[in-house]
């Protein structure tokens, strides 16, 4: 068997507690299909109040090496807010050009949602993710002074709107082949317009495939009235970024939700994580639920090829949320027992 190695970042607060579970459950299910060979980086804000290091050049290219990555999350209160989301975690994303990020979302059987009548939840965001407004276009003049002016510029490219858009309708053909754009295009009139216009280009290519348009307001009406209407969402990177934690509490909260920084053309590895960041009101008390952590995983094995090592990790997911998903278990215990499914 081939040997695959993966990078692993577990990063800071409930990153370091949830990352062995996800690491645990990729060795377990790859078992007599493929060999990891896991590479540790000490990346992170322990790693920054230490030495001052954010991501390295030597380590980052180390990272490129990897055929995968797998990430905790990063951030810490006593670090100013943008310091290691912009140096780690985006300049990964950017640096290796994750231009899909992949937010699926789910409302497994045992769990329970905040909506009195939730429906079949299942779905899946397709999120540009290396444009919009966190390319850190923009700035700030006079700064501290009354007359002070700050810009954040959102870029948006022909390319690389045209590339996600193309991997949305496509992943639609394997599902339920429909395909909602997300955006304000009734007020990001050149942003908004460019993205309408390329979504209705690749559309004739995908006769198959029924496309609408929502404004990003009313997306947030549906996600809670009506969850059971998305098939594929395609939409910006900060839109994105809001609706998949909506979604997220939807399905019964974002420890269950499981993301892919996706290098669709594999000149660079994809990166999964979960959704959720550090968590620092329950970082280090053993509460953080693994799950979403562990569903990256297998959004990792899916990345590579290995189908049904994925399918091990969601039906172990599957059925110890059906039997003990609404019972109160430390982070250990929920990765002790889907581990002991597997
Ligand atoms: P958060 O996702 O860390 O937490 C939001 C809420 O959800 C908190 O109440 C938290 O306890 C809860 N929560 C999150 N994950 C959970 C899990 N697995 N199990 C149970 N409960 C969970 O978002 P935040 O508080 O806005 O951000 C905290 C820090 O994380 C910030 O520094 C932020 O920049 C960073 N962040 C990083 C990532 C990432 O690395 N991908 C994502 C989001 C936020
Ligand atoms: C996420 C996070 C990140 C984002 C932050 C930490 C940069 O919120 O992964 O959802 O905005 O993409
Ligand atoms: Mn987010």
């Amino acid at each position: 068997a081939k040997t695959y190695k993966i990078a692993v970042i577990p990063g800071d607060g409930i990153g370091k507690e949830v990352t062995p579970w996800a690491q645990k459950a990729l060795e377990k299910a790859a078992e007599g299909v493929a060999d990891f060979e896991y590479e540790q980086f000490d990346l992170g804000a322990e790693r920054y109040l230490r030495d001052g290091a954010i991501l390295p050049e030597d380590e980052e290219e180390r990272i490129k090496a990897n055929d995968a990555i797998l990430l905790g999350a990063v951030g810490d209160p006593r670090i100013k807010a943008g310091i290691l989301e912009r140096g780690l975690l985006l300049k990964l994303r950017f640096d290796l050009d994750q231009y899909v990020n992949l937010r699926p979302s789910k409302l497994y059987k045992g769990v329970t949602s905040p909506l009195a009548n939730p429906g079949d939840i299942d779905f899946v965001v397709v999120r540009e993710g290396t444009e919009g407004l966190y390319c850190g276009a923009g700035g700030a003049v006079r700064r501290g002074t009354p007359n002070e002016v700050a810009t954040e510029v959102s870029i948006n490219t022909a390319y690389g709107v045209e590339r996600v858009v193309r991997y949305a309708f496509k992943l639609a053909m394997k599902r339920k082949k429909h395909v909602t754009l997300v955006h304000k295009k009734n007020v990001l009139v050149n942003a908004g317009d460019m993205w309408q216009r390329i979504v209705d280009k690749v559309a004739e290519e995908y006769p198959e495939v029924s496309h609408d348009y929502l404004h990003i307001d009313a997306t947030t009406i549906f996600l809670v009235s009506d969850p059971s209407r998305f098939d594929v969402i395609l939409t910006d990177n900060l839109f994105g970024d809001i609706i998949t934690d909506e979604a997220g509490a939807v399905v019964g909260g974002v420890g269950y939700s499981a993301s892919g920084c996706i290098n669709a053309s594999d000149e660079y590895p994809s990166m999964f994580e979960p959704i959720h960041g550090s968590a620092p009101d329950i970082a280090g008390q053993n509460k953080a639920n693994p799950t979403a952590a562990i569903l990256s995983a297998a959004m990792l094995l899916e990345h590579l090829g290995f189908d049904d090592a994925a399918k091990k990790i969601h039906k172990a997911v599957e059925a110890d949320i059906e039997e003990l998903g609404s019972t109160v278990r430390t982070t250990d215990q929920v990765g002790k027992d889907i581990l002991a499914r597997m």
